[in-house]
C-alpha cells in the first residue's frame, strides 16, 4: 500500500469537478468582461428601452433621462455622501432627501451641500432596433 495513491471516490470527483466548473466559469466571465471593455466588479444595468424626451426612468440606482438632444444616465447616489436622489416630476429635477442638494435633470448641482453635478455614467447601447441599453456601475 505504501506508494500507491488512494482513489479518488465518485463524490470527491464530483466535487472537485463543481469547483473546477466554478473556477473556470468565474475565469470566463472575468475574460469577457475584460474584452468588452468592463472592469471585474462593475454591475451592468440593462434598461428595455430609451426614455422618450422629458422621461426619467430608474433601475437599480440609476436613472436614465431623456433629454431635448439624447439619453444620459447618471448614479442615484447624491455626491455628497450618498444617500439616494429622487426625481421629482413638478419640479423636473433631482433632490436628496438627507441634506437637500438640487440638480438640473441634466444632473447639475443646484444648491446645498454636493459638491459637485450629479454622477454621469457611459451607456453602452445594445439593440440599436429595441432601444435596449446598458449602464455600468462601478462598485467601490
Ligand atoms: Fe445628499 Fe448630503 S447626502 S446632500
Amino acid at each position: 500500500m505504501k506508494g500507491e495513491e488512494l482513489p479518488i471516490t465518485a463524490r470527491r470527483r464530483l466535487i472537485f469537478r463543481f469547483v473546477q466548473l466554478l473556477a473556470t466559469g468565474g475565469l470566463a466571465a472575468m475574460i469577457f468582461k475584460f474584452i468588452r471593455g468592463g472592469r471585474a466588479g462593475d454591475l451592468e444595468i440593462c434598461f428595455k428601452r430609451k426614455p422618450v424626451k422629458d422621461e426619467v426612468i430608474f433601475n437599480e440606482g440609476v436613472y436614465l433621462v431623456g433629454l431635448e438632444n439624447g439619453v444620459s444616465a447618471f448614479s442615484s447616489r447624491c455626491p455628497h455622501l450618498g444617500c439616494r436622489l429622487t426625481y421629482d416630476s413638478g419640479t423636473s429635477g433631482f433632490q436628496c432627501p438627507c441634506h437637500g442638494s438640487r440638480f438640473t435633470r441634466e444632473g447639475r448641482r443646484l444648491s446645498g451641500p454636493a459638491p459637485g453635478d450629479m454622477i454621469s455614467l457611459e451607456l453602452f447601447p445594445k439593440d440599436d432596433e429595441t432601444g435596449f441599453l446598458m449602464v455600468r456601475l462601478p462598485v467601490s
